[in-house]
């Protein structure tokens, strides 16, 4: 063995002590489940068993070149566990017919993509991170586990919890950002909205954690690209949201595509068996992601079978469409190079998982036509995804109190994305309706009133260059495109500029340039949009930027000229009206970046609770000759973690301590107090930050320990309170154990990362 892996293992091992182990003890509902488990399994051949670790798609979004044949004889064969990428209880009950008619009639489990919502589509995770309102992001996971439950649907690849520092990476969007502590509380909640407290009720569905593991740190922001990263930064930042997310009960977790520090996660047996079994303990099932067993391959694992044996060996237990279990593991277990015990282990987890789910009981349980007429795209639901839309918008500049929009005169909506319907929902929502969700358009008229004029223009084009426009507006995801000269499109648009009040530019990225397999190298609004912009500010009309992004965008031209800027991110089919609701007033913004806004893409990775380096840069400075530093730009970022604008302003009194010593086994109180400053109700997200001072290792210069989102009236006043104990303060120390170290401590309470005010304690 390498010395660097027998490190590795020994560090891990360490960790695994370090955390308590606790024992388990079998329930009479556990038992009767072995029992019946056992029970089928004495029935099955090996041939059924490998059957079962086969997860094969539907087809109705494929997210790979490879795509499963002869589905419904190999289901009659019992050579299938399960199907993703199928709705409706008509075409589900089809199908489970097909395998209730196979020799053990074992159901079929079905899957989906549900991930932020399911028709009636809730803003993009990230945008729904920005809302840091845990209740709202529960009940989102809770009416898209509803819909997709009455759709026929019984189980979820959500929560995407991959932790992402690099907004080159497209699916930045489908995460909750950057940072750790904001990351685990959504996981936890996204995975009690979807299960609910009991899986077999009927409009509960059983969650998927993914990417495992550290998918979000792909090198140079490139999808599916390696990941290699120390274990202080693995356990501490990277790890935990997983963790989180099964700690809640999550059912399954999905293996992520990349190569972890020499082993893609796939084939990675410390991953998917030290780690997540021996050390967490989990006790659900895994499965691999699209064909991510076969692109062990071009991993340069070996042939098919190599591989298939490799990854089941490592802890994979369901292959999505390589079908590399399917064909290749009987032999691999005739040649020794599997063990029949490994196969039974497998098996048994993906029935257990549909045991959980009641499927045995009733295998059409989720297939109710009544349901899916009925609690589908419901008044309520639409209702809810237009709240969340509204709390999920970013306000990051407004000189002038530009915003809110008076529902009077005379409005000139230009850009790109202001006319377009499919554009709307965001990336990853395969169920949303493209047709019938209105554009922004139709958005701003539906909240204006009839006393507001709004005229329109195209102004440019997404992009310039037509193939990347192709590129970018894929699924359907349609954006109108005009071929004539640049700077007549702009003109056009410039003159009805010229003859409004208030010009609302909707502008930046169109759906699909985030998301999977969408990273870019350039993350600023492309140029032809810039022209535009360039061109609306030179009338002098007052100009709102609405953008539109799946990531942290470069904007600091924008940031710098234009007056307003209100961050709209993907919100969803109520996205248009929820921007209308924003940009007249009728909701005060309230959302807060959960992720760094550079100033360039050559800051990326640029994160707030980054270490402090031996030569760190004084605050506020710009370049020190040998400090950690740019010639070109500060360290500062665009706009920090936390940030966010309100239509009111909010003062923070300083920080009062209960105690500035804590004693371990006991806890201390910090209290601010948060006045709303203006005439206007708002919400305002209240931030608790610490720093370790001095460590065995180094500490991050802060670190999120609490946030609590409250609502004051005009000139209200109220007091916050955060309660910190010795757990708060631990961390993977370098032998990975997870301890608090006694010593000095900073608490920051504030409005963002960087605003903040500043006390001190110390930990006995
Ligand atoms: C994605 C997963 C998704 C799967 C199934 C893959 O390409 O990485 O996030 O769950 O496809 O659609």
């Amino acid at each position: 063995m390498k010395k660097a892996n027998f490190l590795f293992i020994l560090l891990a091992l360490a960790a695994m002590n370090s955390m308590a182990q606790t024992k388990k003890t079998v329930s009479a509902e556990q038992a009767k489940m072995n029992a019946f488990i056992s029970g089928l399994m004495a029935k099955m051949t090996v041939d059924e068993k490998i059957g079962q670790l086969n997860l094969v798609t539907g087809g109705e979004a494929t997210t790979g070149s490879t795509v499963s044949t002869d589905v419904e004889a190999k289901i009659a064969k019992g050579s299938v566990g399960g199907i993703f990428s199928m709705t409706t209880p008509e075409k589900i009950r089809k199908t489970q017919e097909v395998a209730m008619k196979s020799r053990l009639k074992i159901p079929l489990i079905f899957g989906q993509d549900v991930i932020h919502g399911y028709k009636t589509t809730f803003p993009i995770p990230l945008a729904l991170a920005a809302s840091w309102d845990l209740p709202m992001i529960q009940n989102s996971a809770r009416i898209a586990a509803t819909e997709a439950s009455a759709d026929g649907i019984n189980w979820t690849f959500s929560p995407m919890v991959d932790i992402s520092r690099d907004a080159r990476w497209g699916r930045i969007s489908e995460g909750s950002g950057e940072d750790t502590f904001l990351g685990s509380e959504i996981a936890k909640v996204m995975v009690k909205g979807y299960q609910g407290d009991d899986l077999k009720k009927i409009n509960t569905i059983m969650a998927c954690v993914k990417h495992f593991a550290l998918y979000g740190a792909a090198e140079s922001g490139r999808d599916y690209n390696t990941t290699d990263m120390s274990l202080d930064r693995m356990y501490n930042d990277y790890l935990p949201p997983y963790k989180a997310a099964l700690d809640a009960g999550a059912g399954s977790i999905m293996v992520s595509f990349n190569d972890i520090n020499g082993v893609p996660a796939t084939a990675n047996k410390w991953l998917l068996t030290d780690l997540l079994r021996k050390q967490w303990g989990f006790d659900g099932f895994v499965v691999s992601d699209y064909t991510g067993v076969s692109e062990l391959i071009e991993h340069g694992l070996g042939d098919l079978q190599t591989v298939s044996a490799k990854s089941l060996n490592a802890g994979n237990d369901m292959d999505m469409v390589s079908e590399g279990f399917l064909t290749t593991l009987k032999k691999s277990l005739q040649e020794g190079k599997v063990t029949l015990a490994q196969i039974n282990n497998s098996c048994r987890l993906i029935l257990e998982a549909k045991y959980k789910l009641g499927l045995f009981e009733d295998p059409y349980r989720h297939c109710n036509d009544e349901r899916a007429k009925n609690e589908i795209l419901t008044p309520a639901n639409l209702k809810a995804a237009r709240e969340a839309a509204t709390q999920s918008f970013v306000l990051l500049k407004n000189d002038n109190k530009t915003l809110p929009l008076k529902k009077s005169g005379t409005i000139a909506l230009v850009g790109p994305l202001a006319n377009t319907r499919a554009n709307m929902p965001g990336t990853w929502s395969v169920n949303a309706d493209l047709v019938n969700t209105p554009s922004l358009l139709e958005g701003l008229q539906n909240v204006a009133g009839n006393k507001v004029k709004i005229v329109h223009a195209l102004g440019a084009n997404l992009t310039a260059d037509a193939t990347l426009q192709t590129h970018s507006t894929m699924f359907g995801r349609d954006i109108p495109r005009d071929n004539r000269p640049e700077e007549e499109i702009i003109e056009e648009a410039v003159k009805i500029a010229k003859n409004a009040d208030v010009v609302v530019a909707a502008l930046g990225e169109s759906s699909e340039m985030s998301g999977e397999s969408s990273s870019r190298t350039d993350i600023g609004i492309p140029e032809t949009q810039k022209k535009l912009l360039a061109a609306l500010l030179k009338t002098g009309k007052p100009v709102v930027l609405v953008l539109f992004t799946g990531r942290p965008l470069a904007i600091k031209w924008e940031s710098e000229n234009v007056p307003a800027i209100l961050n709209v991110w993907f919100g969803g089919i109520q996205s248009a009206n929820a921007i209308g609701d924003v940009l007249f007033g009728d909701v005060n913004p309230s959302g807060k970046l959960p992720v760094t806004f550079p100033q360039n893409v050559g800051q990326v990775p640029i994160y707030y609770s980054h270490k402090n380096t031996g030569r760190p840069l004084a605050e506020g400075k710009w370049f020190t000759k040998f400090r950690s530093n740019y010639l070109d730009v500060s360290n500062d970022p665009l706009y920090p973690f936390g940030y966010g604008l309100s239509y009111t302003t909010f003062g923070y009194s300083d920080i009062k301590l209960s105690s500035n010593t804590l004693t371990k086994g006991k806890s201390i109180t910090a209290t601010v107090t948060v006045t709303n400053n203006g005439a206007v109700e708002g919400k305002e997200v209240v931030q608790l930050y610490t720093r370790d001072l001095v460590g065995s290792s180094t500490r991050p210069v802060k670190e999120l320990k609490g946030f609590q989102k409250i609502s004051l009236k005009a000139g209200e006043s109220k007091e916050v309170s955060f309660t910190i104990s010795e757990n708060d303060l631990k961390f993977y120390n370098s032998d990975l154990k997870y301890i608090a170290e006694p010593g000095d401590f900073k608490l920051f309470i504030g409005a963002n990362s960087h605003d903040v005010k500043e006390s001190a304690f110390t930990l006995k």
